[in-house]
């Protein structure tokens, strides 16, 4: 017979995003209405194997629905990727009286939920990541948020580059992904977007793109990079070789990963968080929470750590179409 679930603990760990205290109110107001226990561990993983940990009531978690950041703090832990460590986090889990940990992280964080469930935690994965790069689950808390965050920016950007006729070069974040790039790239209108998906030709995606758009009347340019193609510095240091322009390159940072959460991560944080207590109330244990078609499902956590979601190459297609001036292939229905 399975075990009555009395008491979940609830972490947030690695990179924060924009919706993960949305998420922890969510856990929390469902477990009670289930009738199971929260306890807040903080500091992610590293707070696990240490033992620290805060009682959390459903008023304790009132007017964090807003709030960007995470109130339970978060960390990258390595002592819990060895044995050793995680070893510390199943004694403290006994000691709580744990019957299962709800993680609202990234990809990292569900790597050491899944040894941890090989340690016999249960756990429920929850992905917030400003990234967007979990393959299990169409949609990651703060994804939106830091979109509009950038974009913002970019807008801010594009008033004293267009009045000094200049080229911008934006670096953001996503890690190894070009999700976010891109999304703000189109959303921008950017002269060029680069992105690690897409092996980069820098005469034929850089120079060539400025050239046709100056040629088409555009007295301003706008080049957005991701982090993970390389350093926007570099890319203007070569832009100003090829072109003989002198860019200004702006680094957005960790601006991306603060600030209130919109409608929609504060929503979707809601329904997953929702959704990662009823798995544990219905033995649904040892899974990840994701969106798919609009949908929320709980994918077996083995399964859902092999899934991969690749960029959809016809959006950069509809990005270098939108280039005024530019000789873009238009993309096939099939493509
Ligand atoms: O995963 C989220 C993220 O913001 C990435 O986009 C970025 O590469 C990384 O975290 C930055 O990490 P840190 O906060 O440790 O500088």
């Amino acid at each position: 017979m399975e075990k009555k679930i009395r008491r979940i603990g609830v972490l947030t760990s690695g990179g924060d995003a924009p919706g993960m205290n949305a998420a922890v109110r969510a856990v929390v107001r469902t477990a009670l209405a289930y009738g199971i226990e929260c306890i807040g561990i903080r500091r992610g993983w590293a707070g696990l194997i240490s033992g620290d940990f805060v009682n959390l009531s459903g008023s304790s978690v009132g007017h964090i629905l807003s709030r960007g950041g995470t109130i339970l703090y978060t960390a990258r832990s390595d002592e819990f990727m060895t044995e050793k460590g995680r070893l510390k986090a199943v004694q403290t889990c006994r000691m709580l009286g744990l019957d299962g940990i709800v993680a609202i992280g990234g990809d990292g964080t569900f790597r050491g939920a899944l040894e941890l469930s090989r340690l016999g935690v249960p756990v429920v994965g929850v992905p917030a990541t400003i990234d967007n790069d979990i393959g299990c689950t169409n949609y990651t808390i703060g994804f939106d948020t830091a979109c509009n965050t950038a974009i913002e920016c970019i807008d801010r950007l594009r008033d004293t580059m267009q009045s000094h006729e200049r080229c911008s070069v934006v670096e953001v974040m996503g890690r190894n992904a070009g999700f976010l790039a891109l999304y703000v790239g189109i959303a921008v209108g950017a002269t060029a977007v680069l992105v690690p998906e897409h092996e980069l030709d820098f005469q034929k995606d850089v120079v060539e793109d400025i050239q046709e758009s100056r040629l088409a009347g555009n007295t301003h340019f706008m080049i957005v990079v991701a982090e993970g193609v390389g350093s926007a510095i570099d890319i203007g240091k070569r832009i100003k070789e090829a072109l003989g322009i002198e860019p200004r390159v702006t680094v957005l940072g960790h601006i991306q990963r603060g600030g209130s959460p919109n409608a929609r991560d504060r929503e979707t944080a809601t329904r997953m968080g929702y959704y990662a207590v009823k798995a544990f109330a219905e033995g649904n244990l040892n899974t990840i929470i994701g969106t798919q078609e609009g949908s929320i499902v709980a994918i077996p956590i083995e399964e859902a750590l092999q899934m991969k979601k690749s960029l959809q190459m016809e959006r950069y297609k509809i990005m270098e179409a939108m280039q005024i001036g530019g000789s873009v292939r238009i993309p096939q229905v099939n493509d």
